[in-house]
C-alpha cells in the first residue's frame, strides 16, 4: 500500500476497505443474531467499493493519510450498502439478486432487511463519531454524510425515483435531478469527506465535492446504460429491470447512444477539473475513469 502507482494504491485500498469492513461487523459479537448476519451479508458480498475508494483518493490528493480516511470511507460504504438493501425491497425495486448474491430480504426476510438497513445507517454515524480525528473535523464529516444521505440527497432522490416510476415520459432535466440526488450526492460526499478528513482548505473541499457530483451523475447514467446492455451475470444484479419497471432513466429520456455520449462528456469534464487540482491526484483520475468505463 506504500507504492505510488495508482493502480497498486487502489488495489491496496480495496483490500484494506474489505478488511476494515469485516472487522467492523465480525468483531461485534455483542450484536444480536441474525441482525448481525443480515448486516454482514450485503456488506461483505463485495461490490466495487467505489465510494470508500473515492474517500481514500480525495484524502490523499489533499495530503491526508489512510488513517484519516478510514472512518469516512467505512461510513459511506455502510450508508451505500443500507441504501442497496432498502432499494431492493419489494416495496421499492423488488430485486432478488445483489452483488451476485440473493438480496438480504430474500435470505433473512423483509423485516430483518429493513432492520439491517437501519442498523448499517446508524453504524455509519457511530463509526464517524469514533474517528481518531479532531472533533471539528468529525462534526463536518457527520454533517456532510447526513446531508448527502437524507431527504436533500440519496433518500430524497429515491423518493423522486419511485414517484417517477411508470410516467408516460420523462425529461432529461427530471432524470438529472433524480440522479444527482439518489446517486450523485453520495459520490460528491465521498469526495468531500476525503478532503475534509485531510483538513483541506474550504475552496479545495468545495471543488473536490463538485467534481464528485459530476462523476456521480455520469456513474448513474452508466448504471442505466448497463441495465440495458450488460448481463445479469456480469452485473451481479438482474439486468433489464429498469424498462420493465418503467423507471425514469437517462436512456429512457434521451436514448442509449446519447446517454453514453453524455457520460463520456461528463467524465471529460471531471478529468480536466481533477488535473487542475493541486496534490497527488492520479488515483482520483483513475477512479473517475473506472466509475464510467466499467462493465459492472
Ligand atoms: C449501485 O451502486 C447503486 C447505484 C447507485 C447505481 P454500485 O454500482 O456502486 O454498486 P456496488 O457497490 O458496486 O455493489
Ligand atoms: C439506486 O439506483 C440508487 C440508490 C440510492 C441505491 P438503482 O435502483 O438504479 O440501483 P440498482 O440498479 O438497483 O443498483
Ligand atoms: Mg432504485
Ligand atoms: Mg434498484
Ligand atoms: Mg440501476
Amino acid at each position: 500500500m506504500n507504492g505510488t502507482d495508482p493502480q497498486e494504491l487502489i488495489a491496496g485500498w480495496r483490500e484494506a476497505i474489505d478488511r476494515w469492513l469485516g472487522q467492523a461487523i465480525a468483531g461485534r459479537e455483542d450484536l444480536p443474531s441474525p441482525l448481525r448476519e443480515a448486516m454482514a451479508h450485503p456488506l461483505m458480498a463485495g461490490g466495487k467499493r467505489l465510494r470508500p475508494l473515492l474517500v481514500m483518493a480525495a484524502c490523499r490528493a489533499c495530503g491526508g493519510d489512510e488513517d484519516a480516511a478510514r472512518a469516512p470511507a467505512l461510513a459511506v460504504e455502510m450508508i451505500h450498502t443500507y441504501s442497496l438493501v432498502h432499494d431492493d425491497l419489494p416495496a421499492m425495486d423488488d430485486d432478488d439478486l445483489r452483488r451476485g448474491q440473493p438480496t438480504t430480504h430474500v435470505v433473512y426476510g423483509e423485516a430483518m432487511a429493513v432492520l439491517a438497513g437501519d442498523a448499517l445507517h446508524t453504524l455509519a454515524f457511530e463509526t464517524l463519531a469514533e474517528a481518531p480525528l479532531p472533533p471539528e473535523r468529525i462534526t463536518r464529516l457527520v454533517l456532510t454524510l447526513a446531508r448527502a444521505a437524507g431527504a436533500g440527497g440519496m433518500a430524497g432522490g429515491q423518493a423522486l425515483d419511485l414517484e417517477a416510476e411508470g410516467a408516460a415520459s420523462v425529461s432529461e432535466e427530471q432524470v438529472a435531478r433524480i440522479h444527482r440526488l439518489k446517486t450523485g450526492a453520495l459520490l460528491a460526499a465521498s469526495h468531500r469527506m476525503g478532503a475534509e478528513a485531510a483538513g483541506a482548505e474550504p475552496a479545495v473541499v468545495d471543488e473536490i465535492e463538485a467534481i464528485g457530483g459530476v462523476i456521480g451523475l455520469a456513474f448513474q447514467i452508466q448504471d442505466d446504460v448497463l441495465d440495458m446492455t450488460a448481463s445479469t451475470e456480469e452485473l451481479g444484479k438482474t439486468a433489464g429491470k429498469d424498462a420493465a419497471a418503467g423507471k425514469a432513466t437517462w436512456t429512457a429520456a434521451v436514448g442509449l447512444d446519447e446517454a453514453r455520449r453524455r457520460a463520456r462528456e461528463l467524465l471529460g469534464q471531471a478529468l480536466s477539473r481533477i488535473e487542475a487540482l493541486p496534490g497527488a491526484t492520479a488515483p482520483l483520475a483513475r477512479l473517475a475513469r473506472l466509475a464510467i468505463d466499467r462493465s459492472k
